[in-house]
């Protein structure tokens, strides 16, 4: 199949076809009515910014599988090294005993990671994982039991990594009550509002009402509000909101989980700020598909003794593998190609806003770009019904995309992506939004 370079998208069926109805009538039969399946895709195999469903069905990937195949799907290097660690060693648990693919990850992420103090790694299995485990880093560290975090912020579902969720209410719902002394305050948002200004001031009102800034463990931030709606905050927010926290030994604990390994066009989404966090959280781009989540943290941060935590899966030496291939391809090439189809994205989208008064913003850095649609631009009123009607309509036309925030498309493609598939990619979403006026 990657050597077949017949045009994408290509549809040879109705949609879902045969093949995809049964596959989804089984599923939905067996499987957790939580999951939230925006259009009926059933997908078979993938290579590069492809995936062809049950039904023979071409599409243009721009959600990377939300977010996570940062090298394309099934890149061959990734493929090979996870193949030839599976003929040497599954598992054998990092936590307990020694591995070579473990320990060469650790390293390369403590080398990778911003800031040039000595670092530490712990491996998890995903990104809720990686969150909790930075939470209880943060606690820990610390002694502090305090922690804040944002409105619309997504890290996770389990019980601590939700409890700093702030995206949909759906998802904290009937689930209470959940870890005590979290609070949450705004995110600036350039386009609709609040400023940084009123966002550190509301912090600052915290401190001084409710909880003293010395009983705060760790202000937990996304570089950019990735389910909350693709949101790049303005230049100051933080390289401010990081003097705050070293002002008052608060851990910057930064969820790289979306807008990490090279998604933005750097390494880490935080470079673009010059600022250098205390802890990272990372997982989805991090093995190109691979369940593998990671903390990255100072070294005399990550204090915690044997036993204090740990983790059965964590760094399976598959995930680990995979995570070193991927980074030495996005090392290689797949950053800079990211920054430089990133842009040629946001351009080719923000040309559409002339033709289009339902595209409002058209924001992003590299290749994490959001198209936020309103009803009218004087108004900036959402239009959350137009975004899925338009996210269905893509589908129907052989391009993959999702949803963020209310009212957000969200342009993830693997960093892999070309010109073409992009031209391609505008030229359906384009045709979509004439559909949808
Ligand atoms: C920023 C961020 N943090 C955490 C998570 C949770 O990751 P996972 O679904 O692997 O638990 C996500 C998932 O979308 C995310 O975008």
């Amino acid at each position: 199949m990657p050597n077949d370079r017949s045009p994408v998208p290509r549809l040879v069926t109705s949609l879902p076809g045969p093949k995809a109805k049964a596959l989804i009538d089984g599923d939905e039969r067996y499987t957790s009515p939580s999951y939230t399946r925006p259009y009926p895709l059933a997908a078979h195999r993938g290579f590069g910014a492809v995936i062809e469903d049950v039904d023979g069905n071409r599409f243009l990937d721009f959600t990377a599988g939300i977010a996570v195949c940062s090298t394309g799907h099934c890149h061959p290097e990734v493929v090979a090294a996870i193949k030839t660690q599976a003929d040497t060693l599954l598992h054998m648990s990092g936590t307990d005993f020694y591995y070579a693919p473990q320990r060469d990850l650790a390293q390369k992420l403590a080398e990778i990671t911003p800031g040039s103090d000595a670092k530490r790694v712990f491996l998890t299995n995903s990104g809720a994982e990686s969150v909790e485990a930075a939470f209880k880093l943060a606690r820990f560290h610390t002694g502090r039991k305090h922690v804040i975090a944002f409105s619309g912020a997504f890290h996770g579902r389990t019980m601590g990594a939700l409890s700093l969720t702030s995206s949909k209410a759906v998802q904290r719902a009937g689930f209470g009550p959940l870890i005590p002394g979290v609070r949450h305050v705004d995110f600036p948002n350039p386009w609709r509002g609040p400023s940084v200004d009123d966002c550190l001031r509301q912090i600052e009102k915290i401190f001084h009402h409710i909880v003293p800034a010395n009983e705060v463990a760790a202000f937990f931030v996304e570089p950019i509000q990735g389910e909350g709606g693709y949101i790049v905050p303005p230049p100051d927010f933080h390289p401010r909101l990081k003097k705050l926290a070293e002002h008052h030994g608060i851990c910057y604990a930064v969820d790289e989980i979306q807008a990490g390994m090279g998604r933005t066009g750097r390494l880490f989404a935080i470079e673009h700020w010059n600022v250098v966090p205390d802890i990272v959280c990372l997982a989805k781009g991090l093995a190109s598909g691979m369940p593998l989540g990671a903390i990255v943290a100072r070294a005399d941060l990550m204090d915690w003794p044997p036993g204090s935590h740990g983790t059965t899966f964590g760094g399976n030496p598959l995930c680990c593998v995979a995570a070193l291939e991927t980074i030495r391809l996005l090392e290689g090439g797949l950053v800079a190609n990211a920054a430089r189809t990133g842009d040629y994205l946001r351009k080719r989208l923000a040309e559409l806003t002339d033709r289009f008064e339902v595209i409002g913003d058209v924001r992003g850095l590299g290749l994490m770009v959001g198209v936020e649609l309103v009803r009218d631009r004087a108004s900036k009123e959402p239009a959350p019904l137009q975004r899925d009607r338009l996210i269905e309509h893509c589908f129907r036309k052989g391009l993959l995309l999702l949803g963020c925030g209310e009212n957000t498309v969200r342009f993830c493609p693997p960093l892999v992506v070309g010109e073409m598939e992009i031209d391609t990619a505008v030229s359906i979403f384009a045709d979509a939004l004439t559909q949808i006026q």
